[in-house]
């Protein structure tokens, strides 16, 4: 049984002023074991009060606790950076690389949510309610770098995130899926602040958004595979290949990404729509087991699933388990693969800041974090 740290740690946040900064730092604020130390952003707002330079976007009010912080550069030499257990990114692409390997550099645990470094072979690219045992590979990557403490994590792609735990839990209970189709729907607040441009996408979908079917399509092969028997690097799915194709579109829709997904498994005759149901239902993972204590963020239930015909549903769903878990239904035969079904999850709780934070206490419980 593992229990939650004695003491607190000390964490920090970069692009702390940004869409998935101000996430961490709703959920950070109420952390029983995490303690928010440095707030970080661009030279644009270092050395202002968070409470004076952030467009606060969220519908719950700025924690007290952080108003009255002073934003530093996101920096190994900022004040306070060097003492934290834990740093967590919202930072964009543009910038994150250069910053997070400095501070991997420096020794410092680094969360990412940007696609730097989701593709490096010695990085685990974890969504915690599918493969937490990638982890892992962190040992391979300090001695590769020689380093006795740093290491980079990443998250998924948002909408990856959305489709892959529910593909996890066919692959749990019927093995290898063969082929996946899947076409997203995605809130705007997935492309940050400011973002799309409001005469860009009222009344209007927008059927392209850069990249993001590619990511999709490799991030599922490597976060649904395994770990190499090394454990010095990951094996893509190599037994089963997975065929994936994917198109992704923005819509007006402020928060939550929907995805509608068909799946052959490798198993035929395939599993009934009613087997499939079942499987669902009953999904659980580690970040689950390891219990409240060590792991407050969890879910408790990863999926939820919906009997309703017109469910799951953006503005009705995306608060369910409080942004933590995937909603998936309107499960049914295809008539060309084996079953078809609805996915929905919040982008940036569980498409970002939720997912570091818990990739941060299953890493804490496996002692990855001191
Ligand atoms: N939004 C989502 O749903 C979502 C989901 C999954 C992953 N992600 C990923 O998460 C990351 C952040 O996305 P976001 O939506 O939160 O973006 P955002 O709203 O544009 O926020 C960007 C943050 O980065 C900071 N920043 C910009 N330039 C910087 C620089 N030169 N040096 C240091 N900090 C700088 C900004 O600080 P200032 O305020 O000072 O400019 C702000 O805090 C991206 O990599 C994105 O792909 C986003």
């Amino acid at each position: 049984m593992v229990s939650a740290p004695q003491n607190k740690i000390k964490v920090g946040v970069l692009g702390a002023t940004g869409t998935v900064g101000q996430r961490f730092i709703e959920l950070l604020a109420p952390h029983p074991y995490f303690e928010l130390h440095v707030l970080a952003a661009s030279s644009r707002s270092a050395g202002q009060e968070y409470a004076k330079i952030v467009k606060w976007k969220l519908n719950t009010p700025i924690p007290e606790k952080v108003k009255k912080m002073v934003v530093q550069e996101c920096s190994k030499d900022a004040p306070g950076m060097k003492d934290c257990g834990v740093v967590f990114s919202g930072l964009d692409h543009d910038v994150a690389g250069d910053i997070e390997a400095s501070l991997r550099q420096a020794e410092l645990v680094v969360f990412s949510n940007a696609k730097n470094y989701r593709r490096d072979p010695i990085v685990p690219l974890v969504v915690p309610l599918v493969n937490p045992s990638h982890f892992s590979v962190i040992e391979h990557q300090r001695a590769s770098l020689g380093l006795q403490k740093g290491y980079i994590v990443c998250n998924a792609n948002c909408s990856t995130t959305g489709v892959v735990v529910a593909l996890k839990a066919l692959e749990d209970r019927f093995g290898p899926l063969e082929t996946i189709m899947c076409t997203t729907m995605q809130a705007i607040s997935g492309a940050g602040y400011p973002g799309v441009s409001s005469l860009d996408i009222l009344d209007n979908v927008v059927p392209h958004i850069g990249g993001e079917e590619e990511k999709i399509e490799w991030e599922t092969a490597k976060i649904l595979g395994g770990v190499n028997e090394d454990q010095k690097g990951f094996d893509y799915h190599a037994s089963h290949p997975l065929k994936i194709s994917a198109n992704c579109n923005r819509v007006p829709v402020i928060d939550g990404h929907l995805a509608c997904v068909s799946v052959k498994f490798s198993k035929q005759p395939a599993p009934s729509v009613e087997e499939v149901q079942k499987a669902f239902r009953e999904f659980t993972c580690e970040a689950q087991t390891l219990g409240k204590d060590v792991c407050p963020s969890a879910p408790e239930r990863a999926i939820v699933y919906h009997d309703a015909p017109d469910r799951p549903q953006p503005r009705l769903d995306r608060d369910l388990e409080n942004g933590a878990c995937v909603s998936v239904g309107r499960l049914r035969e295809c008539n060309v693969l084996d079953v078809k079904f609805v996915t929905l999850l919040d982008n940036v709780r569980l498409g970002a800041a939720t997912s570091s934070v818990i990739n941060a206490e299953i890493a804490v419980a496996k002692g990855l974090i001191v």
